[in-house]
């Protein structure tokens, strides 16, 4: 299946879509899809992408990017900023530019008409004002034609070393509807040695690396004891279970924002961020994918990824059901199925 990525940042997505790599010591096979669009407006992010991938980015603002330009494809790929949706920053007008950039990738839906989407975003926006916003985007892109599901997903219930929630949003066009199933999770908190949660120590080398540059200082861990005891900082991570949700921001991080941070020595109150290498890993990119551009860089391509092994577990999922149904029905069209499927509907 040819795939159009829409805010492609460095890629994240597009390999666990197309798979062929390896994750703590997992085969993550590759899967019959091939990109042959992917789009994005941060240079350091296609530049990461280009080097990563055989079809390269093109590095363009989706509002100005001439739809007719992007060759056939049979599913849209795009996880749409979610900076205004975003349940840490609820403060943030939620109908402003940013937001409405979904608006975009339904148009690219009306325009090409493939036959899959798959969106994402935080958890947070199908909360968001009671369901309004959420419910309007997903009109939207019913209202293109297509049976639409979705599902909130917990990283970790996937063999991800950290706890990240992520609404996915599946589309199968009307005429070959087919009832999506959402593939059920690999791992889980209560499970034992093959399927319970991956740990972060699994991902993490050394607790003390020797970079100072990952150490956060004296006078910042003096900040974080003066700021109030429920204000939840200095969130140092328990190596034995999932990291908490990873940022765009990590370079920044303080003890004092609500990031995950390492505490490499108690008694000494020495602590530290995860370097590039490290946030990589905790979302599950393999070692072998490189990140260009500064530290500060990386690490926003890094936390605005979506995870690759989630990403093939649900890519996988589409492409059998989708090869099922081609194969039972020659790919013909369903009329009463599609009919019956003719709405938008939660899990
Ligand atoms: C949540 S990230 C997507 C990450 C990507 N799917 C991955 O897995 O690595 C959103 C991306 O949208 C891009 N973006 C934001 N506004 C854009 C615009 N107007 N046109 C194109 N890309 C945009 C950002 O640069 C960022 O890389």
């Amino acid at each position: 299946m040819k795939v159009a990525s829409m805010f492609s940042g460095c890629g994240g997505s597009d390999l666990g879509l197309v798979g062929g790599f390896h994750f703590l010591g997992k085969e993550y096979k590759k899967l019959p899809y091939e990109i042959v669009f992917a789009l994005d407006n941060d240079a350091k992010a296609v530049d990461t992408y280009n080097r990563n991938f055989d079809v390269p980015a093109t590095l363009a603002d989706i509002e100005d990017f001439d739809i007719k330009k992007i060759p056939d494809f049979d599913v849209l790929m795009g996880g749409f900023p979610c900076q205004s949706f975003s349940t840490v920053n609820p403060t943030k007008n939620p109908f402003d530019k940013r937001g409405k950039l979904y608006k975009r990738m339904s148009k690219i839906l009306d325009e090409k008409k493939p036959k899959y989407f798959i969106a994402e975003n935080v958890k947070g926006l199908v909360m968001l004002q009671g369901g309004k916003i959420f419910d309007e985007v997903i009109k939207d892109f019913a209202a293109q034609g297509y049976v639409v599901k979705y599902k909130v997903f917990n990283a970790a219930d996937y063999g991800v070393p950290q706890k990240r929630e992520r609404v996915f949003i599946i589309g199968i066009r009307k005429d070959v509807a087919f009832n999506f199933q959402f593939p059920e999770p690999t791992n889980s908190q209560f499970g034992t040695d093959n399927n319970k949660w991956i740990g972060l120590k699994n991902v993490i080398d050394s607790l003390k690396p020797k970079d100072p540059k990952y150490y956060f200082s004296k006078k910042a861990v003096e900040g974080m004891k003066k700021a109030k005891k429920n204000m939840k900082r200095g969130l140092a991570q328990d190596l034995e279970n999932p990291c908490l949700t990873i940022t765009s921001h990590l370079a920044k991080v303080s003890l004092n924002s609500r990031d995950p941070v390492l505490l490499v020595d108690k008694k000494k109150e020495l602590y530290r961020r995860f370097s590039p290498l490290e946030a990589a890993r905790i979302q599950s990119f393999p070692d072998q994918f490189e990140f260009l551009g500064s530290d500060a860089s990386a690490y926003k391509q890094i936390g605005n990824a979506i995870p690759p092994v989630l990403m093939w577990h649900i890519a996988n999922a589409l492409q059998i059901q989708a090869k099922k149904e081609n194969k039972a029905y020659g790919g013909h069209i369903l009329p009463k199925k599609a009919k019956r499927n003719n709405v938008a509907y939660p899990l």
